[in-house]
């Protein structure tokens, strides 16, 4: 709802040049510190979670993880991190994807995913979408079904979308708010 972003966006917090020089970066943390908006955020996702019947709900680390686990509590899901690579003490499956000056990597523990599985991914900002992009494939690579894709924030200038959307494969994407 309109009311809910608004509330979401007011507790968003542009810091210009971060943190390089004609970067402005989307600082969360006034939203986490209000329990109304993060409680208002956290039910919205849950939300998205009950209506396209996930059973699990996967957070990419860092600032996915702070959404998506209360999500997981509020939905009565279990929670499954995608870790930065050399986390995870378990069987992992990675992959591998780019960014703007290199490349990254991130991980899922094999054995927290089943075939069973409709898994939702949640994460802060959409951006280039090379993130999401790599966390779906890793969900589907592990066998289980991808339910969705939510993000609070999409950066539309950058099109992440675009870059989703074929890895979803018509699984439902929602960005809470679009700047
Ligand atoms: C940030 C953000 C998203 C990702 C979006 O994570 O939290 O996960 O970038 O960018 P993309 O769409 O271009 O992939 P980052 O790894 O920078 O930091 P974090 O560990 O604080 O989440
Ligand atoms: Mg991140």
């Amino acid at each position: 709802p309109a009311d809910v972003a608004g509330l979401l966006l007011s507790r968003i917090r542009d810091v210009p040049d971060y943190p390089r020089p004609g970067i402005v970066f989307k600082d969360i943390t006034p939203l986490l510190a209000d329990p109304e908006a993060f409680s208002a955020l956290t039910d919205e996702l849950a939300a998205f979670c009950r209506r396209h019947g996930a059973t699990k709900v996967v957070g990419l680390e860092a600032r996915g993880f702070i959404l998506a686990a209360p999500v997981a509590v509020r939905a009565g899901l279990g929670f499954v991190p995608v870790r930065k690579a050399g986390k995870l003490p378990g069987a992992t499956l990675s992959q591998a994807y780019e960014l703007e000056y290199g490349s990254a990597e991130i991980e899922i523990h094999a054995e927290d995913l089943t075939a069973d599985d409709r898994v939702l991914v949640i994460d802060d900002v959409l951006a280039t979408g090379g993130t999401a992009e790599a966390s779906l494939r890793l969900i589907r690579r592990s066998g289980a079904r991808v339910a969705g894709l939510a993000v609070l924030m999409e950066l539309k200038f950058l099109d992440g979308r675009e870059r989703v959307l074929p890895e979803l494969d018509g699984a439902p994407y929602q960005a809470l708010i679009t700047v």
